[in-house]
């Protein structure tokens, strides 16, 4: 299939896989993008997926699909271009962002391959990686104290319940710590981050979240536990165990994407899933679309 850099249709969701959800096979595939942004390329290729619509399965919804690590996870956390990510995303008219990562988990009760839906996050990548649009003359400031959209996750957690009885286990809420890496926490750290009530830890929600607040998308994080960090008395986290868990549950994981794309599909989400809720809430946006 030929690529391009852009689409005819709006685009208003987008998924943002990452390690261990590089693609979504079980979509008709319509395109595959390539747009560059003044924040440079993204680090996938942009496929758009057909969604039939569920009111007429003779139209379909598109649905924006990107890789957070590369097509052949080439890109480590701290390098993964989030600006020209999001950037690209919003040019499409992306207006909701389901994003998915792994992650460690920093409690007894999330089991490796439970899925979490954190509704906060802990920043400690701050000032190490590019982390807003606002600079060099373009002044702005968002809110950001409810760093993930409520009325997403309602929907999210909706979704991840009514799979429960087929493997998913799901915990509705928590706080995610998200760290520089790319080396994992010494146990000092990780104790710490569990003293400030933390629940999981990846190294990916950030700056990833705070720009599409920037640029007034709402943006939901499905995190699914790889393993126990390393403030566990079992064996310390290592790149094999978090890809072993991811791997072994990724089918659980696209169930669950695909899940919320078939909710999200549906008229009544409509306004929803077109971020109504945040236009005007960042002054500076326009300068990114
Ligand atoms: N991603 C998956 N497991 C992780 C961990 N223990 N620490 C940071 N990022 C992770």
């Amino acid at each position: 299939m030929a690529t391009a850099t852009s689409y005819p249709d709006p685009v208003h969701i987008a998924v943002i896989g990452g390690t261990g959800l590089q693609h979504l096979p079980n979509f008709t595939h319509a395109a595959t993008l390539t747009p560059t942004t003044p924040w440079g390329t993204p680090s996938s290729p942009i496929h758009i997926l057909h969604h039939p619509s569920p009111s007429d399965p003779s139209t379909h919804i598109p649905i924006a699909f990107l890789s957070r690590h590369g097509v052949h996870h080439e890109l480590a956390p701290h390098e993964v271009p989030a600006r020209a990510n999001i950037a690209a995303l919003r040019k499409l008219g992306v207006r909701t962002i389901i994003a998915f990562s792994a992650v460690g988990s920093l409690q007894e009760e999330i089991k490796p391959r439970d899925f979490v839906i954190p509704d906060q996050v802990i920043d400690r990548t701050k000032g190490i990686r590019p982390f807003t649009f606002f600079e060099g003359g373009l002044v702005g400031h968002v809110g950001f104290a409810d760093p993930f959209d409520e009325g997403l996750n309602k929907v999210v957690r909706k979704c991840g319940h009514s799979l429960e009885g087929d493997g998913v286990r799901l915990h509705d809420k928590g706080t995610l710590i998200c760290m520089e890496g790319p080396q994992f926490s010494t146990r000092a750290e990780s104790k710490m981050y569990r003293s400030w009530g933390g629940s999981v830890i990846n190294m990916s929600c950030l700056p990833e979240s705070k720009l599409a607040r920037e640029a007034e998308i709402s943006y939901v994080m499905i995190c699914m536990s790889t393993d126990y960090d390393c403030w566990h008395t079992s064996e310390d986290v290592s790149v094999e165990m978090v890809m072993g868990n991811m791997k072994a549950n990724s089918e659980n994981a696209r169930r669950f994407v695909g899940a919320v794309l078939d909710e999200l599909s549906k008229e009544e989400h409509l306004e929803l899933v077109s971020a109504k809720h945040l236009e005007g809430a960042s002054r500076g946006a326009g300068g990114i679309t």
